[in-house]
């Protein structure tokens, strides 16, 4: 093991806030301290001169440029640091707070800053909610439903021991404070829709509720989170069952029949700090930003090689060999924290933007999951009139781009489940590729990862020729956009934003 990048590690004074402090935290803690200090994140700035000599950003030179082998050494890189978790996991993962997250903020770090001053890096901390369910269990009528799931961001029931009921249903759809009167002590039978899971898990709370169980209303299970808790509002422990299993007894309790119930989680929800890492290059148009990103965090399950490792070697390649040209626009790397635990830096960057900074930002490229092992060309299927002026002509960049190398691709929904969120949220237009994850490819009828979200994605889960054309892909759209934005929609200040335009928050269901 090497350690000599770790030396750029960033302490953080407040690296642990709040009040639960799991033993992975403390570990890390310890970890970073010994660790050297980095006391002055400023770069020595290149004379913005030595900048002109550089030839004009050029896609055909830039994809040149782009090689299997170099995504392959930094993919290696990433699985030897994913293992810096195993002491504290018993398994690598790169799961924000891990020290394979640590690892990988370092790794970024270093790499960007080995480049000679090309760009301006920087850190932006932030407060992350970890979930994590160790067990669920429940009873309806004393047996266990057969579709029960798990909902993130759970908090644990009382002492973490079952809590017995009866089930009362909550009219409509339970987003109203009137569909719960009548309801006390009891656990709260909610039907899925219309609002996000953790408003009902609040108002089950609020009106006394021991614990939630929501029924879905559709096909299928529910995989969903209850959402960053909101400071000092109590939410009640919640599962899930399915359409089949809810509505039959959704219909017995409604003709007056009572249900008795139990319902256990045993989970771990706490703050903790992390961060994002943005660099910039620091020269090119500030009143034109093209702005891309991916997510530098796995789930805990595994070492995230493909999910999403691999965006996250996509943009470091690219970063690396955009120095040896100079852009006309400004281009900026953004490697999100905590996307698995709901696109939560992504979030904070876009939410946090000042107007004037947000108005600079002219489009936002999603970079997740480049190389899944079964994968298909997936463009996310956004459009000028539900999504920011723009979105619509960056999907048609993509959809070129593998036209033009004579390649397949699919249009999948601009659902919410990556970081594009928060930007297309505050008015950002915005767009992105994948390979896909628990869906089937259309040809073959085969999962696209079958190890999505698991401790097998990694080094075996990577097709490295998707890998090489969509990492090619990235230099295209960097050296597109970053030479001449002149095409490309100016943008439009508007705070008329749907959330609720959004199923999901990552890869949970939110509503
Ligand atoms: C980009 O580079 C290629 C290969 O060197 C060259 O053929 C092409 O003309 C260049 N494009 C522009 C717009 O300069
Ligand atoms: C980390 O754990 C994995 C098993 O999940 C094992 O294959 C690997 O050898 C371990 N690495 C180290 C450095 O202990
Ligand atoms: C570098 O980036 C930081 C964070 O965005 C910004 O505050 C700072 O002004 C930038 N520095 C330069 C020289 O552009
Ligand atoms: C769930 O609860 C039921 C009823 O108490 C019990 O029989 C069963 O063993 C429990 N399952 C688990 C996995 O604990
Ligand atoms: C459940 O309902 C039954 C029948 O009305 C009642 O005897 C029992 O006390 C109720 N249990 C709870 C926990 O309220
Ligand atoms: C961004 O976050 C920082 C730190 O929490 C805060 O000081 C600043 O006011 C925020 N800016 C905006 C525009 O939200
Ligand atoms: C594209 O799809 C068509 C129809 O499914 C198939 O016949 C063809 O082989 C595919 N081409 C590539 C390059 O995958
Ligand atoms: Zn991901």
């Amino acid at each position: 093991m090497q350690f000599n990048y770790l030396a750029s590690l960033l302490i953080l004074s407040n690296l642990v806030s709040g009040a639960i402090v799991p033993q992975a935290a403390m570990d890390l803690f310890n970890f970073v301290e010994e660790v050297e200090l980095e006391s002055n994140l400023n770069l020595d700035y290149i004379n913005s001169k030595s900048f002109e000599d550089l030839p004009l950003v050029n896609t055909t030179e830039l994809q040149e440029l782009i090689t299997e082998e170099a995504l392959l050494a930094r993919a290696e890189k990433l699985y030897e640091i994913a293992q810096f978790s195993n002491k504290s996991y018993g398994h690598p993962t790169r799961v924000i707070g891990s020290k394979g997250h640590w690892g990988t903020i370092g790794y970024i770090k270093h790499e960007l800053k080995k480049l000679n001053g090309y760009y301006n890096i920087s850190v932006q901390p932030f407060k992350a909610f970890m979930s994590e369910i160790y067990k669920i269990n429940a009873t309806i009528n004393d047996e266990i439903p057969k579709s029960l799931t798990e909902m993130d961001m759970s908090p644990s029931t009382p002492n973490k021991e079952p809590v017995y009921g009866n089930l009362t249903l909550i009219a409509n759809n339970g987003c109203n404070e009137e569909d719960y009167i009548g309801l006390h002590g009891n656990i709260a039978f909610i039907k899925r829709g219309l609002c996000p899971f953790g408003e009902k898990a609040q108002l089950a709370a609020r009106f006394g509720a021991s614990a939630v169980i929501i029924y879905n209303n559709e096909q299928g299970d529910i995989r969903g989170t209850l959402g960053v808790p909101p400071e000092g509002v109590h939410v009640a422990p919640c599962v899930g069952i399915s359409k089949d299993e809810g509505d039959l007894i959704a219909s017995k309790l409604s003709n007056g029949e009572i249900i008795n119930a139990m319902v256990l989680v045993d989970s771990f929800v706490g703050p903790i700090t992390t961060v994002n890492v943005i660099a910039e290059t620091n020269h090119g148009d500030d009143e034109n930003v093209v702005m891309l990103g991916a997510h530098s965090d796995s789930v805990t399950a595994g070492p995230g090689i493909n999910d999403d490792g691999s965006g996250t070697i996509s943009l470091l390649e690219v970063a690396t060999q955009l120095t040896k040209f100079k852009v006309q626009n400004k281009v900026r790397f953004a490697f999100w924290a905590a996307e698995e635990e709901g696109l939560l830096g992504s979030n904070y960057y876009a939410e946090n933007l000042s107007v004037e900074e947000n108005s600079k930002i002219r489009l936002f490229m999603d970079y997740d999951m480049m190389a899944s092992p079964n994968y298909e060309y997936e463009v996310y299927d956004a459009n000028n009139i539900d999504n920011p002026k723009g979105s619509e002509e960056l999907k048609n960049l993509y959809i070129d781009f593998y036209n033009s190398k004579g390649l397949n691709h699919t249009l999948i929904p601009f659902d919410g489940r990556s970081d594009y969120v928060g930007f297309i949220e505050n008015g950002i237009p915005a767009g992105g590729i994948a390979t896909g994850a628990e869906k089937n490819n259309a040809e073959n009828g085969e999962v696209l990862d079958r190890c999505y979200h698991q401790l097998c994605d990694d080094l075996t889960n990577i097709a490295w020729d998707a890998f090489l054309v969509n990492t090619q892909l990235i230099a295209h759209s960097v050296a597109t956009y970053g030479s001449d934005l002149s095409d490309f929609p100016v943008r439009e200040i508007s705070d008329n934003v749907n959330s609720m335009s959004f199923a999901y928050r990552g890869d949970k269901l939110v509503y």
